[in-house]
């Protein structure tokens, strides 16, 4: 059948739909799966809709997929450094996706021919017919590998009845607890823990108290040996408080929240 931009299919899989799928405000039954594509990126996906954060795909040792393969209606960024930008500029240029990333980010992709950029800036959020993003603060640095300078994110996005939180690349900062009271209910947190370029898991445990997501899949972590770290004993340290459920997926595994 023919599904257009923002319609739903009505064929949703079996078994699929549960009451907590129901979203409050619509009474909608809706249902998502987020998937794993190795370091920090992640695609969702509700049946009709794609969308893709950090889409590094091509030089990434633990790709489960290739950059050609995906055909996202978005793709969202958390800032410009080579292990996060990554793939998006052939892959929105063949989808024909929206990019929505920091303004200077925005302005290097509109340079080179991505032609639906959104440019917010921290605070801000971009409101598309499948949901919203909106960008939020994280302590990191970034260049792209062109060289535009331009200050990392988080990304609350809000797909198919859930709110996600990206913390893209970050060190840990106590306004977590601020991001986490002020998006609540979070469903789940991407966080990185692999330490050197970003916190390590024993201070992601006390990111995972702050923000209080019901579920956190672990990311950034033993793509190089570098960032090596035991996503296992991050899961059983933040389980043991009962701050939050965590999933560790490997690359290519998609989990329902
Ligand atoms: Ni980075
Ligand atoms: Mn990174």
């Amino acid at each position: 059948m023919m599904v257009l931009p923002g319609m739903r299919s009505g064929a949703t899989r079996p078994g699929a739909i549960t009451d907590d799928a129901i979203t409050p405000d619509t009474g909608v039954a809706t249902t998502m799966e987020i998937r794993f594509l190795g370091h920090a990126a992640f695609e969702f996906s509700d049946g009709d809709t794609s969308v893709l954060i950090d889409p590094f795909l091509t030089g990434n040792p633990k790709a489960a997929i290739a950059a050609d393969e995906l055909h996202p209606q978005a793709i969202l960024l958390t800032h410009g450094h080579g292990d996060h930008i990554g793939d998006t500029v052939p892959i929105a240029k063949r989808a024909c996706a929206d990019v929505v990333a920091i303004v200077e980010i925005a302005n290097e992709l509109s340079g080179d021919g991505v032609e639906q950029v959104h440019d917010p800036n921290l605070g801000g959020t971009v409101t598309l017919d499948w949901g919203s993003v909106k960008l939020v603060p994280a302590w990191h640095t970034s260049t792209t590998p062109k060289g535009t300078a331009n200050v990392p994110a988080g990304l609350i996005v809000r797909f198919a009845g859930k709110t996600i939180y990206h913390l893209g690349d970050t060190a840990l900062f106590s306004d977590m607890r601020l991001i986490g009271e002020t998006e609540a209910p979070i469903d789940v947190a991407l966080m990185c823990i692999g330490g050197h370029y970003t916190m390590d898991r024993h201070d992601a445990v006390t990111a995972a108290k702050l923000i209080g997501a019901k579920q956190v899949i672990p990311c950034h972590y033993d793509t190089f040996p570098l960032i090596e770290t035991d996503a296992h004993a991050f899961k059983a340290e933040v389980q043991a408080g009962g701050a939050s459920e965590v999933v560790v997926l490997a690359p290519g595994e998609t989990h329902t929240p």
